[in-house]
Formats: C-alpha cells, sequence, structure tokens
C-alpha cells in the first residue's frame, strides 16, 4: 500500500532545490526495508502538482555516488505513491553536441558501476528479470523534450549515459574506451537507479547537464571550478525545463508492471 503522498518524484543531483521553493514543502522521513534513504524526502507542489523531492548525496553533500542508498531511495519514492520521476544530473561530455552547458536527455545507458546494492531481486526466493531494452521511460523522455522545444531551450534529445563506479573522475583512456562503446555523457548515479525505477514499476527519465568534457576530451584537465561555473549557468535553464515538464505531468499515464511493489 503506498502513501498517496505525492505522484511525481524528483532526484535531484549536486545542491539541487527548486528556486521557487515547493508549496507547503514538509519534510518526511520513511524507513525502508533497505535502510535510509539518502534524505529525508521534501513533499509539496511545484507548478500544481504533487512532488516528492530526494536530494541523492543528502542534504548536506556528504554521499559519495557509490555509497548512495539507491534501493531506500527509489522504495521511499515508490511508496511515497511516486509513479513516474525526473532524475537530475551532472555529467562529463564525450559526444557531439555534450559540450559544457548543453542538456542531454538520455536514451540508453552503459554500465560500468561494480558493486553496489543493485537489485531488489532476494538472493533466495523469487528471483526475477526486468526488460531493460529501453532502460528510461520513452514517454517521459517525449515530454520533458517537448517542454525544452516549447521553452526554447536547446535539448539533445537522446545519448547514451554511461554510469561509471566513482567518486574519481576517468582517465583518457577509460573515456577513450567509453566513446567506443557509444557513450555521449559520463555519470556516476545513473545505475542502479534506473533499473531499480524499472523493477518497482516506476517511469524513470533523466535530464542531464554537461558540467565539463569528460577525461581527454577538451585538451584540459577537469577543474572543480569550472564545473561549479557550468553547473550554476546551466541549472537555470534545468530548472525551467523541469518546472514545465512538472506541470505537463498532469495527466501522465504510462503503466510500467512492477516487479514488486513497495
Ligand atoms: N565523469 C563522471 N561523472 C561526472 C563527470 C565526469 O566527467 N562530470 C560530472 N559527473
Amino acid at each position: 500500500m503506498t502513501m498517496g503522498l505525492a505522484r511525481i518524484g524528483v532526484v535531484g543531483g549536486s545542491a539541487f532545490s527548486f528556486p521557487d521553493g515547493i508549496e507547503e514543502g514538509r519534510e518526511v522521513q520513511i524507513d525502508t526495508p533497505y535502510g535510509q534513504p539518502s534524505s529525508a524526502m521534501t513533499i509539496g507542489a511545484v507548478s500544481g502538482q504533487k512532488i516528492a523531492l530526494i536530494a541523492r548525496h543528502g542534504k548536506d553533500h556528504s554521499i559519495l555516488p557509490h555509497a548512495i542508498n539507491y534501493r531506500a531511495n527509489l522504495w521511499a519514492l515508490g511508496h511515497a505513491g511516486v509513479d513516474c520521476i525526473i532524475a537530475l544530473a551532472t555529467v562529463g561530455g564525450i559526444g557531439k553536441e555534450c559540450s559544457p552547458g548543453s542538456i542531454v536527455v538520455p536514451d540508453q545507458i552503459l554500465d560500468y558501476t561494480h558493486s553496489r546494492e543493485h537489485t531488489f531481486s532476494p538472493l533466495e526466493g523469487k528471483l526475477f528479470h526486468i526488460d531493460f531494452t529501453e532502460p528510461y521511460c520513452g514517454e517521459l523522455r517525449r515530454i520533458v523534450v517537448d517542454c525544452a522545444d516549447r521553452l526554447n531551450i536547446e535539448v539533445r534529445a537522446s545519448g547514451t549515459y554511461a554510469a561509471t563506479q566513482g567518486p574519481r573522475f576517468e582517465s583518457a583512456a577509460e573515456i577513450s574506451k567509453l566513446a567506443g562503446d557509444g557513450a555521449d555523457i559520463v555519470g556516476m548515479t545513473g545505475m542502479p537507479e534506473a533499473s531499480l525505477a524499472r523493477e518497482i514499476g516506476i517511469c524513470y527519465a533523466t535530464i542531464g547537464l554537461v558540467v565539463n568534457y569528460a577525461a581527454g576530451i577538451g585538451g584540459n584537465r577537469i577543474s572543480i571550478d569550472a564545473i561549479r561555473r557550468a553547473y550554476s549557468q546551466g541549472m537555470q535553464n534545468v530548472n525551467r525545463l523541469l518546472t514545465e515538464a512538472i506541470a505537463r505531468l498532469e495527466d501522465f499515464e504510462c503503466a510500467v508492471p512492477p516487479v514488486i511493489s513497495p
């Protein structure tokens, strides 16, 4: 039984908050069979829709990508009643049209992570396998891309997201291998978030903000200061896009059958 607190989930990346705030926002702490989520959930309204926001890295940005309790985050959102999630991610750019400042709505995933708690499927008992041919929800992605068109925000409407283990950035040779594998962008948190969402029947799409050229691509070393600058410039458009997409999700219907129910 879900709690019916919100229909739309937002998983915020580094330092995310809604610039105009969340109407009637309140904190709800949900304990899960998998432990504590990264943060209390903020429940409230944005663009007139009930949303639940989780800070992926914790409210004080202290949880490293490999240490995030993805299962607890996803389970908590599902238990709150969320049936679709827009995930925000900062990423490195590898492919064409993936320079710093650009926004990508990926349609495919390559998973290079390891040793993460990556499934709700029990080690013993009833095992399951999800279909992950299209790892992101096509309907949700279409809505985000339509909203970008409407707002005149340039987005790359597809692309392959490579999920790496972190917390370090990659070597130039690793990025060259990822490029050869077909990756357009690289980030550290996209998996197992996307597959866990599929396991519990939540539609999932990512808005990826490119904040740096991936290692060896731009000729320069990766600079945290430059990343911070690209982030604060790019987030204005990400926020506008997210707020518009949430408004458009009022009539969203796209049932993904859950394999387990939170
Ligand atoms: N690599 C991995 N994750 C990232 C990067 C990167 O270059 N930039 C932002 N997140």
